[in-house]
């Protein structure tokens, strides 16, 4: 048997040219037996300085986007309404796309596998989801099947990076968000970063891939670390935790998912226990292999120029997405229907009501901050005002998603009437 390649030159026109565009226009120069060069770069603002001859730039998206020598679009803007277009344009125009713009993917995705479709050209994104660490294409190639019991990922690497700054170094939490922004791994609007929407953006397009699930972003429920507080800190050393915001899915007995972005604790037998800084780390549980760790930077210019240099050098060969969970015609769905384990934090007793809890099973008031661990059902989470109050925390604990949760008459229970004479 003989294995022959047969290769395509990539002809290249570049949307962007900020830290992960001029990262990649770097990598490229360096990279030649990828046989590809950027022939244009469309950018926004021309008066500013580039590293790179000016002949390059343009400020026309038609001079790529209608070049038929041009034969991939890369699209690294932060802009994702004007990034839908140049997208769906370029699809349209029957180019191959390579993006890395979580928010444009996580809430179009549905469009954007029908275009690939309909046109026929492939459109890839490992750089969306967690930068430098292969994730996608591993839940789409390796588990083809269905081993895939559960996803728990830290994804965004502007909140780990404060995370880590504020708590381990205690460094005020403006001073790290501002670190986070020099360094070029924050979104231009940190908002994104902090509140939690670009992890579940990611976490929305990993469960397209990893369970065939097409679910908007603004359907998953998520927080980000705005609210926690010093407090949440000290509570979460006392039991020998640290905090992470983690993306979790995971699999229910009947099939369906359960999947949200919250804060969670860390126990140091986790392997999230050791990410840290702007890097990003994967948990994938696996029925027959148990669980397995990726592990790498998930956010800044050359970390994320590798994932687009990965996906040029598969277009190369041709290679697309098959979303084959999708394409099987039974997608597993999201639900709603089970218990988490959580710590909310609060600072005023009539925040939080008691009967929000199927039970509480600890209670403790310090230094004006109440936490109350306890089991309460994901509805009623979903559905409570209480937890967008900005002095109320969320924390999940480990293994936090109780599944077939029945109320036992235990001394547990006594415990809890005992709690709700003074919580109530
Ligand atoms: N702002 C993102 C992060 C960039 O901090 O993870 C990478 O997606």
């Amino acid at each position: 048997m003989s294995i022959q390649h047969q290769t395509t030159k990539l002809n290249i026109g570049l949307f962007g040219f900020g830290v992960v565009g001029e990262s990649l226009y770097k990598v490229l120069e360096q990279t030649p037996t990828l046989h590809s060069q950027i022939s244009k770069v469309c950018i926004k603002h021309p008066d500013k300085h580039r590293n790179a001859p000016p002949s390059l730039f343009t400020t026309d998206a038609r001079l790529l986007l209608d070049d038929p020598e041009i034969n991939v679009i890369v699209e690294l803007i932060d802009d994702s309404d004007a990034a839908h277009t140049i997208v769906t344009q370029a699809l349209s125009s029957r180019k191959a796309v390579i993006s890395a713009n979580k928010k444009l993917i996580a809430e179009h995705i549905e469009e954007l596998i029908g275009l690939q479709k309909l046109y026929g050209v492939p459109f890839l994104y490992e750089a969306a989801c967690c930068a430098s660490i292969p994730v996608i294409r591993n839940l789409e190639e390796y588990y083809d099947n269905d081993l895939l019991q559960g996803i728990s990922g830290i994804v965004n690497g502007s909140t780990n990076y404060i995370l880590t700054k504020v708590f381990r170094e205690k460094k005020t939490f403006s001073n790290a968000l501002l670190e986070a922004q020099l360094e070029g791994f924050a979104e231009s609007n940190p908002a994104l970063d902090i509140e939690g929407t670009d992890a579940v953006n990611k976490l929305s397009i990993l469960l397209a891939h990893a369970y065939g699930v097409i679910a908007h972003p603004q359907c998953l429920l998520h927080t980000g670390i705005q609210q926690l507080s010093a407090e949440d800190a000290v509570f979460a050393k006392e039991k020998g935790y640290e905090i992470k915001l983690v993306a979790r899915a995971k699999k229910l007995q009947n099939g369906s998912i359960a999947a949200f972005v919250l804060p969670q604790f860390v126990s140091p037998e986790d392997q999230l226990y050791s990410v840290s800084n702007e890097y990003n780390g994967v948990v994938i549980e696996s029925s027959l292999a148990d669980k397995q760790f990726f592990y790498g930077k998930g956010a800044g210019g050359f970390p994320t120029a590798s994932a687009v240099l990965s996906d040029l050098s598969a277009l190369r060969y041709n290679y697309g997405y098959e979303y084959r969970k999708l394409a099987a015609g039974n997608p597993s769905a999201i639900t709603t229907d089970f218990h988490l384990k959580v710590c909310i934090s609060f600072k005023d007793l009539m925040q939080v009501p008691h009967d929000s809890f199927e039970r509480i099973i600890e209670w403790s008031s310090k230094e004006n901050r109440c936490h109350v661990t306890g089991i309460i059902h994901f509805t009623e989470l979903v559905n409570s005002s209480w937890r967008k109050a900005p002095d109320v925390s969320i924390i999940v604990y480990p293994d936090g998603i109780v599944t077939n949760y029945t109320a036992e008459k235990t001394g547990a229970e006594q415990l809890d009437n005992k709690i709700l004479l003074q919580f109530s």
